[in-house]
């Protein structure tokens, strides 16, 4: 039985067309307090276990030889939550840094971040510090952990300094394009996603990266975050491939 199973999954990853995968990936890792629920224990459980979701799906994407994965860890919004889970969130993050900074080498892995960092805990931001400080020179996948992130902030702060840049007489308003304001945002410099996916059959957005997703294909998985693995990752990666990108054109123009 155990054989079988590892035989499905293997067979599954090899149907994916490795001349079709997406360069950039963002999840919204979403369903740890329910996964929690459902086991009869605290929402921190759930968030406990979703650690080993982000290092299989981690490591799914760089054997992939995805470019870019961009995690959802934590919301401006998420703020509002009760004081020791947003704490032992922090925690977690701290913790689990620590612990894989040297599994985060061993593959290559360049770890970033976008969002609001200087306005995390002092603790969580040197943890983060260290392991973009120790991972800066590795050449493979880029993991960035989207933190205090907020599009709608990301926006405010990218016309802020754009507004900056027109009183200092650099720029007129007219000469402003859309590279101008990417090369603005948190994610200057990295292509915008080709694919997004959300866990846990929620169907919104939750203020991630408004400007990036314009032409993102979605992808819903009913699945709670904890319980999302390598085989629910390829089986959304199949589906993109499916999917006729037209950008605006007819299926005949593609032909
Ligand atoms: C996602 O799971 C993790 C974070 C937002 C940090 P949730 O904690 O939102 O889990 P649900 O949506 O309540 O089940
Ligand atoms: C979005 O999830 C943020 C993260 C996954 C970190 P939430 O669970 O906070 O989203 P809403 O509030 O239900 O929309
Ligand atoms: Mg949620």
């Amino acid at each position: 039985m155990q054989k079988l199973l590892h035989m499905s999954k293997k067979n599954l990853a090899e149907t994916i067309d490795p001349e079709k995968i997406p360069r950039h990936i963002a999840i919204i890792m979403d369903g740890n307090g329910r996964w929690a629920k459902m086991h009869g224990k605290a929402r921190v459980f759930g968030h406990n276990n979703g650690v080993k979701s982000v290092r299989q799906i981690t490591e799914a994407a760089a054997e992939l030889g995805v470019e870019f994965l961009t995690l959802y860890a934590f919301s401006t919004e998420n703020w509002n939550r009760p004081k020791f889970e947003v704490e032992a969130l922090m925690l977690l993050l701290v913790e689990t840094i620590k612990k894989e900074i040297e599994v985060l080498n061993k593959n290559n892995i360049c770890l970033r971040t976008i969002g609001n960092i200087e306005g995390l805990p002092t603790l969580s931001r040197r943890a983060l510090m260290k392991g973009i400080e120790s991972t800066k020179n590795n050449t493979g996948l880029k993991l960035i952990l989207a933190l205090n992130y907020s599009g709608r902030d990301e926006i405010l702060t990218m016309v802020r300094k754009i507004a900056q840049k027109i009183e200092n007489k650099e720029i007129t308003s007219a000469q402003l394009n859309e590279t101008d304001i990417e090369a603005n945002l948190y994610t200057a410099g990295m292509p915008a996603p080709e694919l997004l996916i959300r866990t846990s059959g929620e169907y919104r957005l939750s203020n991630f990266l408004l400007w990036q997703v314009a032409y993102t294909e979605f992808y819903f998985s009913p699945i709670m975050w904890p319980d999302f693995n390598k085989d629910h990752f390829y089986e959304a990666i199949l589906d993109y491939q499916s999917r006729e990108r037209r950008f605006g054109k007819t299926s005949e123009q593609l032909q």
